[in-house]
């Protein structure tokens, strides 16, 4: 079967054999060797292991196939479906709440994703399944789960500016189905927000 490649970006070359998506995490030349290697490393599996954890919470992801952390290399279903931020304008209020209350879900089992994009979320039978875990890290914080929130705030912002305004509000909805815990998020979010506007004085 023939294997073809269908994105590259910043740090991996996905392929896609048959059913089978492989993300690749190639040498960078530009980094140091040996801080190449560690980071590769860390991040093939670190995204492995939440896949597996992200699994066994029922949040929706990609099957886990195969782990190589010798080529860097990991094997996960392939989502036939569409990237979320192509099709976001058809109902953005819809999808906030969900994307809100599956990283509310998420950060109540203290999982941190990270590089929360339209992106990194693909449309499939009217579900919203994440991908892209490499950067993800696991932490009890507030702090860190804000930062998640606010980052995919600028995300959604800047990708979706014309539905921004309304649909933050959804995703924090969404959030507290997900999180019983979002009191101290909120609050935090809120410095963190405060933050990020004193910076673009
Ligand atoms: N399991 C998958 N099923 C379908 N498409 C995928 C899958 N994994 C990745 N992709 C596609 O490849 C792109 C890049 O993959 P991603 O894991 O986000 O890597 P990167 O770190 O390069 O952003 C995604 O935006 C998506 O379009
Ligand atoms: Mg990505």
């Amino acid at each position: 079967m023939t294997m073809k490649l269908i994105a590259q970006g910043a740090e991996a070359k996905i392929f896609k054999k048959g059913r089978i998506i492989i993300k690749d995490r190639y040498v960078r030349k530009y980094r140091l060797p040996e801080i190449d290697f560690l980071l590769r490393r860390s991040r093939t599996r670190r995204e492995a292991k939440v896949l597996e954890k992200l699994k066994q919470l029922k949040i929706p992801c990609p099957d886990l196939i195969k782990v190589d952390d010798k080529d860097m290399k990991i094997s996960m279903d392939f989502l036939d479906g569409k990237k979320l931020r192509d099709v976001f304008h058809e109902a953005p209020l819809k999808f906030c709440e969900e994307i809100g209350k599956q990283v509310g879900l998420m950060h109540a089992n203290d999982i941190i994703h990270a590089d929360l994009t339209t992106s990194n979320m693909i449309l499939k039978d009217k579900k919203i399944y994440f991908i892209d875990f490499g950067l993800s890290f696991f932490s009890t914080k507030a702090e860190d789960k804000a930062v998640d929130l606010h980052l995919l705030a600028r995300a959604l912002e800047s990708r979706h500016f014309k539905f921004f305004s309304g649909c933050f509000d959804d995703v924090l909805k969404g959030y507290k189905k997900g999180n019983s815990d979002y009191k101290a998020v909120f609050e935090r979010l809120e410095k963190v927000e405060l933050r990020g506007r004193h910076k673009q004085k």
